[in-house]
């Protein structure tokens, strides 16, 4: 890889994502629940271990994890923990073991709405997007935490997704399901994140606009935001993913390339319908 982790990504616009920001996080002092890590994934869920309350442990040393300008696809079974992996990166667990590290800082502690503002973006599996209100508002809403004139970046969402601009005024819970995992991934974009996390991003679309969707995915990566994303469309998120994770009852069962998991015979027999 060269000395710009983006240049293969042929990227057209960084201006969306936030690069000066890349490694800038400095590790805190004083209270010993952060530390540099030198080089190593951008984003890091650890050897995870929890479940939700005081239930049972869903995630058993899971390790999840995406680098600098990659895609990251998580895959596996329904019910295996793909979702809870997720929740666990963006701080909605509380970890018995296992810590998450964004660009070599332990964030293992921090809230969710503190790791927006460290540069994290997620989009959940449901409920991801408010129904009764415009696209618009939806767009603004994401810019929350923003102070700054936010109009630049809702433009470049629109650039993206131009369906948006024309249903700008529109209620979202009238769009069709493909537009509304727009909505949802330009909602994430509002904050200008460092990473974005993509829970099921195609569920529930046409094999179309699966295809479309998994384009305007590659095209954010490409402007240097590496991608975190759960698919049960596994062969086709593979087929446009640098790295692979296959997870089963809350644990890793195969690491790889998405080249290697799709070449894998047992991966193949097992998750990919043969
Ligand atoms: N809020 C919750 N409280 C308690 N248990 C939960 C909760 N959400 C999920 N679980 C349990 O955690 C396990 C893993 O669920 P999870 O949603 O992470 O799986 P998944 O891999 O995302 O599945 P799917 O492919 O259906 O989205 C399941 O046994 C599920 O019942
Ligand atoms: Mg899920």
């Amino acid at each position: 890889m060269s000395s710009d982790p983006y240049s293969d990504r042929g990227n057209a616009d960084k201006s969306i994502t936030n690069l000066d920001g890349i490694g800038s996080a400095q590790p805190v002092k004083g209270d010993g629940s952060a530390y540099p890590v030198d080089g190593g994934p951008f984003l890091i869920g650890d050897t995870m271990t929890g479940g939700y309350g005081a239930g049972p442990d869903i995630l058993h040393d899971c390790t999840i994890a995406v680098e600098r300008g990659e895609i990251a696809v998580i895959v596996g079974p329904n019910g295996a923990g793909k979702s809870t992996g997720m929740k666990a990166v963006f701080g909605m667990l509380n970890l018995r073991q296992g810590h998450v590290r964004l660009d070599g800082e332990d964030i293992t502690k921090l809230s969710p709405q503190a790791r927006v503002a460290k540069g994290m973006g997620f989009v959940p599996q449901t409920s991801n997007i408010f129904t009764s209100m415009t696209v618009e508002e939806n767009l603004e809403m994401g810019a929350f935490i923003r102070k700054d004139d936010i109009r630049g970046t809702m433009e470049q969402i629109y650039d993206l997704f131009p369906i948006l601009r024309d249903k700008r005024k529109q209620p979202a819970g009238e769009l069709s399901g493909g537009q509304r995992q727009q909505v949802a991934v330009g909602r994430a974009l509002m904050t200008k994140p460092k990473v974005l996390m993509l829970d099921e991003p195609t569920a529930g679309v046409s094999p179309i606009v699966m295809d479309e969707l998994f384009d305007r995915i590659i095209e954010v990566a490409r402007t240097g935001i590496p991608i975190l994303m759960v698919e049960q469309n596994a062969r086709q998120a593979l087929e446009i993913a640098d790295k692979g994770y296959v997870l089963v009852q809350g644990r890793n069962a195969f690491t790889g390339t998405g080249k290697e998991l799709l070449n894998d015979p047992e991966v193949r027999k097992s998750f990919l319908g043969g």
